[in-house]
């Protein structure tokens, strides 16, 4: 298994019972669960296989179970996530033990007027700031790798009119990104993700790709056949 699967179900399992069925029916290794918040102690004791991951940061996230956080998810940022906000949540993740997942994307008014790589620059010097002051300040040496996603707005499939990013663009968005952050010097060992309407019909063209290192999937994760097949794609891939 050399891809991961982020399994992002948002809010949308609403009962505990639900949240158990789903966490049973996809519990491999290679996946991580990121149920609601409130469900984090549930899956917690039913998965055997697959690890679990926060929507957003929450300092309890790590005694409930979680080791990933999602931080600067599209729906954090529009409920009021500021690039501050986004930094804080990524350095108090890495300090309590947990993976962070920065998630950039422009949306689609950006993306027209040409101001993706702005954004996507803004996003992740702003979001790993605190961060590097943090890994600056302690010589914390950190042993895993941080993730980021690029998931566009655009792509989301609850947006209006969203439609996938192809996986060239997506290449080339994350390509940009390493540059940035060689440039600006920073010396952390990044992974990539893809997000924004994957499904199983089409995640094959991003696993296939060397650059991307595993899918955050929304709406297809809830339904166990759709993340198997995909979970089955990143596990040849
Ligand atoms: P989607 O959602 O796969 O339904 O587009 C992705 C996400 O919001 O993380």
């Amino acid at each position: 298994m050399s891809k991961i699967i982020f399994a992002n179900w948002k809010g949308r399992v609403k009962t505990e019972t639900e949240a158990v069925r789903l966490a049973r029916a996809t519990d491999a290794q290679g996946i991580v669960l990121c149920p609601p918040h409130e469900f984090l102690n549930e899956v917690a004791a039913v998965v055997q296989h697959a690890a679990l991951g926060t929507q957003d940061y929450a300092p309890d996230a790590f005694a409930r179970g979680a080791r990933y956080a999602l931080v600067g998810h599209a729906d954090r940022r529009s409920a009021g996530d500021t690039d501050a906000i986004v930094a804080d949540k990524l350095a108090l993740a890495v300090t309590d033990g947990l993976v962070p997942v920065l998630c950039v994307g422009e949306s689609c008014v950006e993306r027209n007027s040409g101001a993706t790589h702005g954004v996507l620059k803004r996003q992740v010097k702003e979001g790993l700031s605190k961060y590097l002051q943090f890994l600056a300040s302690s010589g914390y040496n950190l042993t895993s790798s941080i993730y980021i996603t690029y998931e566009p707005l655009w792509a989301i499939s609850s947006g209006k009119g969203s439609v996938p990013c192809s996986s060239e663009a997506a290449i080339s968005r994350i390509a940009f990104i390493k540059e940035q952050l060689l440039h600006w010097g920073y010396d952390i060992a990044v992974k990539y993700l893809y997000g924004g309407s994957v499904t199983a019909k089409n995640c094959l063209q991003y696993l296939n790709k060397n650059d991307i290192d595993g899918l955050l999937v929304g709406s297809a994760s809830v339904n166990p056949n759709e993340l198997k097949k995909i979970w089955h794609s990143a596990s040849k891939s």
